[in-house]
């Protein structure tokens, strides 16, 4: 029997348009050699792109070192990530990149900024001479807690520069959950804002911080960006503001010349239960991989104008809003705010305003702009943009469908990038003028990654069958361990398999070899012995010209085990009543089959998300069952959504 069974078939396949295809960065030829060498011998294929990609102050000695489940790339190398983000860019050929804008940043409430690659690396030299004023030193941890402003790239690229190690941690996250992350780092700064913007007012954060550090003795001293201009309470000898210290730094600071193993950030993880994972990342593996992907993926040029949506506190904006983008001398868009504000369309009138060309998001925004309606988007002229992307949760076919047709004007290829903190980097995506994408389908692993879906056994598995996403050998932007809990890494993600690394997603490939993920393995539900993951029967409800968003659950069945409880959000000023609740069963049977037909079907404005957007499925499963929720609910965006939900049961 199939570890996980596969319904939905999905026929549809997209050419990219031959133009793209001309001026692509990596074409058919290169691809296909890329692809064959990387799969004979990967590491001299991640060898060739560290050469190609990354500037080396000291050349390796060895491509690798593979103790499993410990890896370590380009050993003996040395390098510094801030200097390849900037002051490579800054001499000969690339010399005129110094007015080139590095960060075109917009604020929430239409205030905008523009650095150039000069002032960027002056902002970064200057702000790493501030912190060695402070006292921090190589290895040093720091932890940041900002709106997404400038500064905080400014930050983060100045730790680079001096080796410190940064964790980033998403300005939503409560007090409490700072502190966890500032002791387990043992964070000896604190990089802050009085506050940023949300939804149209000042949003504060520095009293999280103050609440944080209470009774914490690891911290020395605090910045405080002056960000609203809101009331702060400062501590003395604690607490100083970014300008003060800014004022009279030096902007000469030679970049530290870093083993290429040299921890470069932690970012915290939150596990379904316990406490977060400190997931580690060090210096020229991680580089390597992003520079390199960004490139291929998103097909970077000189003249782009791209825009990652993600904030800086999630991976997705470590590697492709900071580092893999300006690494390749790119301009990276900033915002700071929420997508609505101060209408529906801010997006689009970004991407308008500033000609965007290469645009990345995730499937839960674009759910969002499907369910707030097409005219929004209609009214905007969208025509710089040239590429799409997506992260972050599978992407119903629907909805890449909508993407394609209403953001993409049918002539913008879509990357839908699968991969993880975890990962570093992207390891499973479209190589836009090597592949004809299928919607809903990350399609092939990169050049050098050894990807694969195998059963319990650990078998590669057979088409259509379903199993477990795992990653044979190492690669170049792995994580390197779980801060402080070497014991923790081997367990979460080495034990499945010997020496082979678990994704903890289930997916399957079809006969072309097409990779589809398939949802969370703890999320996949057995009805009467079969095994089904959420994505597709979510997809089938999705594709419901009524239905924007759906999420699916199992709930215990004395008949069949588990029954399928769906969560539905309607798209705006549709009809949610019983006649519907038949239409979306009887749709999904036509869909996908019987077995997948829904048992209960209830409607939501909202779903429970985690605040990177990712559904909660666990919260819903222990709604569907009447069961009191335990675990870490710490991650979850607007704990109103489960009340309601909950309240809908009685
Ligand atoms: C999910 C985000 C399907 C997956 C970069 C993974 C995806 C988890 C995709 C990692 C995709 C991310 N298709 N699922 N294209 N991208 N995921 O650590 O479950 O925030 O394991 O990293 O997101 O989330 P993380």
């Amino acid at each position: 029997m199939a570890d996980i069974e596969s319904l939905l078939k999905e026929k549809r396949s997209f050419k990219p348009s031959s133009e793209f295809v001309k001026q692509a960065n990596w074409n058919k030829k290169t691809i296909k050699e890329y692809r064959k060498l990387g799969a004979k011998d990967p590491e001299r294929f991640w060898a060739k792109m560290a050469k190609k990609n990354v500037s080396w102050f000291t050349p390796w000695k060895k491509v690798l070192e593979w103790k499993p489940p410990f890896a370590k790339w380009f050993v003996g190398g040395k390098l510094n990530v801030s200097y390849n983000c900037l002051d490579r860019h800054l001499v000969g050929d690339n010399a005129w990149r110094r007015n080139k804008a590095a960060i075109i940043w917009e604020g929430e409430p239409g205030d905008t900024r523009v650095l150039t690659f000069g002032d960027l690396h002056r902002e970064v030299c200057k702000f790493a001479n501030v912190m060695k004023g402070l006292g921090v030193k190589k290895g040093d941890r720091i932890a940041l807690y900002m709106p997404m402003i400038p500064e905080l790239a400014i930050s983060i690229l100045a730790c680079t520069r001096i080796g410190a190690v940064h964790s980033v941690v998403f300005g939503g996250f409560s007090a409490e959950a700072l502190r966890d992350r500032i002791e387990d780092a043992g964070a000896k700064l604190v990089i802050t804002a009085d506050g940023g913007y949300r939804r149209g007012s000042p949003h504060a954060l520095k009293p999280a911080v103050d609440d944080a550090l209470e009774g914490v003795s690891v911290v020395e001293n605090v910045v405080v960006v002056q960000r609203t201009g809101q009331d702060t309470r400062m501590e003395a000898g604690r607490d100083h503001w970014w300008d003060d210290l800014m004022k009279d730094a030096s902007a000469k600071c030679p970049p530290a010349k870093l083993d290429s193993e040299h921890p470069l950030f932690i970012l915290y993880t939150s596990g379904t239960t316990g406490k977060p994972k400190g997931i580690l990342h060090t210096t020229g593996g991680y580089l390597t991989h992003v520079t390199t992907t960004a490139k291929a993926i998103f097909d970077l040029k000189e003249t782009d104008t791209y825009w990652c949506t993600a904030d800086i506190g999630w991976v997705t904006g470590h590697s492709y809003v900071v580092y893999g983008i300006l690494a390749n001398g790119t301009t990276s868009l900033m915002y700071e705010g929420v997508p609505t504000h101060p209408a529906p369309d801010r997006f689009w009138d970004i991407i308008e305003r500033h000609r965007v060309t290469i645009f990345y998001t995730a499937p839960t925004a674009i759910r969002a702009f499907i369910r707030l309606g097409d005219e929004h988007p209609k009214s905007h002229d969208l025509s710089s943009l040239r590429l799409l992307g997506s992260v972050g949760e599978p992407i119903n076919p629907e909805a890449w469908m909508w993407y394609h047709r209403v953001i993409g004007g049918k002539r913008c290829p879509i990357v839908d990038t699968f991969w993880q903190t975890e990962t570093g980097g992207i390891v499973i995506s479209p190589i836009p003028a090597g592949v004809d994408t299928k919607p809903g389908s990350a399609t092939l692993p990169f050049p050098g990654i050894d990807a694969e879906v195998v059963t319990e056994t650990g078998e590669p598995t057979v088409p259509p069958d379903g199993g477990f996403l795992v990653i044979r050998r190492p690669w170049p932007g792995m994580l390197r361990g779980i801060w402080g809990d070497p014991t923790r890494y081997k367990e979460t993600y080495w034990s499945q398999y010997e020496n082979i690394y678990l994704a903890g997603d289930g997916a399957h490939r079809d006969a072309s070899g097409f990779f589809w993920i398939m949802g969370r393995i703890v999320d996949v539900m057995n009805i009467s012995g079969h095994r089904i993951g959420t994505m597709e029967v979510e997809s089938a409800l999705v594709s419901h010209q009524k239905v924007a968003e759906a999420a699916v659950v199992g709930r215990p069945d004395d008949l069949t085990g588990t029954a399928i409880v769906a969560f539905v959000t309607p798209i705006m000023g549709k009809e949610a009543g019983p006649e519907l609740i038949d239409e979306l069963r009887g749709h999904v049977t036509k869909q996908i089959g019987a077995i997948a037909k829904p048992a209960q079907i209830r409607f939501t404005d909202a779903l429970p998300k985690t605040r990177s957007g990712k559904i909660m499925r666990r919260l819903l499963r222990d709604i569907a069952s009447g069961k009191e929720s335990v675990g870490d609910t710490t991650t979850l965006e607007d704990y109103s959504v489960v009340a309601s939900l909950r309240e809908g049961d009685e």
